[in-house]
């Protein structure tokens, strides 16, 4: 065991676990932090997808000695104020996405870090982005739709602040 200096959604975590502990495990188990879900284990489903430096990865591959240097967002610290929620939260809600609910959490992360860096994104643009993502209950149309309409809700948000 060692102790690992995590930064995860703002706050410094600190964990005593092996070092090839995955992040997954250290979020869940030891944080707390189960809005983050094991589907495969093996990088396969996309259910644990978080932010590391803003850019979306796996969880489950990631062991807690490679990411003490990184920059930690989960679901539970997606949203920048904890009265608002994050815009594709929002429209996650208004188009009623989830089904079972069990991926939604690694979607919205997906689908944040791609608006993030292609702030209107074209049909093309989404599947090809959450291609690794994968619903059993076979949300994707829905994914989709909420996608461009996070986007419209980010540039309203953006026209009148
Ligand atoms: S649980 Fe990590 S990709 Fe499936
Ligand atoms: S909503 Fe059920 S697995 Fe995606």
């Amino acid at each position: 065991m060692s102790k690992f200096t995590l930064q995860v959604n703002g706050q410094s975590r600190t964990v005593d676990v092996a070092p090839d502990t995955p992040l997954l495990w250290v979020l869940r188990d030891h944080l707390d932090l189960v809005g983050t879900k094991f589907g495969c284990g093996i990088g396969q489903c996309g259910a644990c997808t978080v932010h590391l430096d803003g850019e979306p990865a796996r969880a489950c591959l990631m062991p807690v000695s490679a990411v003490t240097a990184a920059k930690i967002t989960t679901i539970e610290g997606l949203a920048e104020e904890a009265s608002h929620l994050h815009p594709v939260q929002e429209a996650w809600c208004e188009l009623d996405v989830a089904q079972c609910g069990y991926c939604q959490a690694g979607q919205i992360m997906s689908a944040a870090a791609l608006l993030k860096r292609n702030p209107n994104p074209s049909d093309d643009d989404i599947d090809s982005a959450m291609s690794g993502n994968l619903c059993r209950c076979a949300t994707y149309y829905r994914i989709r739709q909420a996608i461009k309409h996070a986007a419209d809700l980010a540039t309203k948000k953006e026209a009148v602040s």
